[in-house]
């Protein structure tokens, strides 16, 4: 889940509108985005690429894309630095353990160093260097991780010829940077690009979810040797934003087979089991360890919860070396299958990945989504949404998910509990869509379809794509991709489903204004939509209003996840609002 913004911009009135004052076109530096490396793309300017047709270049398979990060976490070490310090000296300590291939350094409550080896041996060596510190007031724990705090002998000799470290940001652009992004864009496609430029996940963040992930797996592998921890969701589904949650999935499967496989030689080996009396009871009682084993050894660990009634039992905490807001899942396979279905999504048209945060990013300013749970649309719903909207194209920018099912080989069978979460992993393998719709007409389509959208009486099917009888009365019934049973918006109440539309209605409003208006001093395309709206005012206002239900229970359900705060209910101030 996405962290609180901060700053807030009451008014936009530079903004000028496109093709009549011309500027110099500027846009946001940032490093190459993960996911455009991930899947094999070179860097382009945004913008530059014409709709539908898409580069040659293969791209990467979900499952290489995890292994090769894996791999390289493995062989990376998370150090504590002091704030003062000489990079070069620093490079060459470090380089007596063995050569490093890449580093930086970043901020979290102190300054840290993410130096990747070519080899594990460095890692170790490095581990196998170190000591534990004796404190003189406290105990330490003698737990030996990948995460190090640098000592310097001699303080005063560092400052003298300290050198200027390069500080990698880890954190979204501020308000002002984004009110750059989409002031000097040339086009409303423009704007949308360099919104998705200046938002996704970096190179280096990418790296720091996968050494996070890595550096808690250590930890879990004192009670199961064989554990992976894996990251999912936002983080690698191509559609995280710089401050988005770190969702992690522990997965014992390997464990299993590790131990079901010993049966094979002459040696029957028998373990004896404690049994409980449902999965879910077993998960919750190895959440419930991992989580106390965080709690008191994990080295960065803090303000851990366990959520074990949840649904999915998790249990949350907040990683401080990295920055990163943790939710640790076990027994969770169909949503990292989610996470690959929209991996592959993400990968298939660059429209996509664009139109999926523009309309993420509007949705956040209007307060039609919120970093608590509660009874508010999701980013997963928002993505489902703009799928099935560009399935429903025509031609088609998105094919079905029967269709990639269809296409699907023999090695990409996959059964998860009964449900049938076949498709096609080679995503090379997939016809380019002949659609070749700009992202300004797909935007303003988008919100004229779903402002439109019978959702009385219809449910979002992506399996299918088609709109097809709703099977419950929920405001808003998204079906579950593989669990076809279940609604994944099931959450949404009737009251901020009537504010999605009305936004959504206003917001293609706004967008055939900008069409037929020509005044030069007005915000313009993407910038309009992200204006304080007069809808969300009067939302606010009659939320307020409602004593009891629909407020009283989101309220109940966040109190119960450990959350207080309820961004939510902001006041619906019309303000420019960057959330992170
Ligand atoms: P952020 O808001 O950026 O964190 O997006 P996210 O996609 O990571 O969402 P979230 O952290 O809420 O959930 C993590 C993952 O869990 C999602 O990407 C999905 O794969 C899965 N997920 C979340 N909500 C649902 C749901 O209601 N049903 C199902 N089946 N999966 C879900
Ligand atoms: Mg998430």
């Amino acid at each position: 889940m996405a962290a609180r913004g901060v700053g807030l911009l009451t008014r936009w009135s530079l903004c000028s509108r496109r093709g009549r004052v011309h500027r110099p076109v500027f846009r946001l530096a940032s490093s190459a985005g993960s996911a455009a490396a991930d899947l094999g793309r070179d860097e382009q300017p945004p913008g530059s690429e014409v709709p539908g047709t898409e580069d040659k270049t293969p791209k990467k398979r979900f499952s290489e894309v995890q292994k090769e990060r894996r791999e390289q976490a493995q062989r990376t070490a998370l150090i504590h630095c002091p704030n003062k310090i000489s990079e070069k000296k620093f490079l060459k300590y470090l380089s007596q353990h063995g050569p490093i291939k890449n580093h930086f350094f970043y901020e979290s409550f102190g300054l840290y160093a993410l130096v990747e080896f070519c080899q594990k041996d460095g890692v170790d060596s490095l581990r196998h260097g170190s000591h534990t510190p004796s404190l003189s007031t406290e105990a330490a724990i003698p737990f030996r991780s990948r995460f190090f705090s640098l000592r310097q002998r001699n303080p005063s000799n560092q400052s003298s010829e300290q050198s200027c470290v390069k500080i990698s940001s880890q954190v979204p652009p501020t308000n002002r940077k984004l009110f750059d992004v989409l002031y000097y864009a040339e086009s409303v496609d423009d704007q949308l690009n360099n919104l998705l430029k200046a938002f996704e996940l970096t190179e280096e963040n990418t790296k720091l979810r996968y050494l996070t992930c890595s550096l808690i797996e250590d930890i879990a592998a004192a009670y199961f040797p064989s554990c992976t921890v894996r990251p999912f969701g936002s983080s690698v589904n191509t559609f995280g934003k710089l401050g988005c949650d770190l969702d992690m999935f522990l997965d014992l499967d390997e464990f299993r087979e590790n131990t079901t496989n010993k049966n094979v030689g002459n040696f029957l080996m028998e373990f004896q089991v404690k049994s409980v009396p449902s999965e879910r009871i077993a998960t919750q009682k190895i959440l419930s360890v991992i989580g106390e084993c965080l709690d008191h050894f994990g080295p960065g660990c803090v303000g851990l919860q366990k959520i074990l009634n949840a649904r999915c039992p998790l249990v949350r905490f907040s990683h401080q070396p990295s920055g990163f807001q943790c939710d640790l899942t076990t027994n969770n396979r169909i949503a990292l299958k989610s996470s690959e279905l929209l991996y592959i999504y993400g990968a298939l048209d660059s429209r996509v990945r664009a139109l999926v945060f523009s309309i993420r990013h509007w949705a956040r300013t209007h307060s039609l989504t919120s970093s608590i749970p509660g009874a508010w649309i999701t980013n997963f719903s928002l993505t489902m949404m703009v799928i099935f909207f560009l399935q429903r194209r025509s031609p088609p920018i998105l094919p079905t998910l029967d269709s990639l099912k269809s296409l699907a080989g023999a090695e990409d069978k996959c059964i998860i509990e009964g449900n049938n979460c076949t498709f096609l992993s080679d995503l090379n393998k997939i016809k380019p869509s002949g659609n070749t719709e700009t992202l300004e007409l797909l935007l303003k389509e988008f919100f004229e379809y779903f402002g439109n959208f019978a959702f009385n009486k219809n449910s979002i099917n992506i399996r299918q794509g088609k709109e097809q009888n709703k099977p419950d009365s929920s405001p808003l019934y998204i079906q579950n991709p593989f669990e076809t049973s279940l609604n994944v918006s099931k959450n949404v109440s009737q009251s901020q489903m009537q504010k999605f539309i009305d936004l959504a209605r206003e917001s293609a409003w706004i967008l055939d204004q900008e069409d037929r208006a020509s005044s030069d001093d007005r915000p313009w395309g993407l910038a309009a939509l992200l204006l304080p709206s007069i809808i969300s005012k009067s939302h606010a206002k009659r939320s307020k209003n409602k004593p009891a239900s629909e407020r009283v229970r989101s309220l109940l359900e966040s109190i119960k996840q450990g959350n207080t705060a309820d961004p939510a209910s902001t006041d619906g101030e019309r303000t420019m609002n960057t959330q992170t």
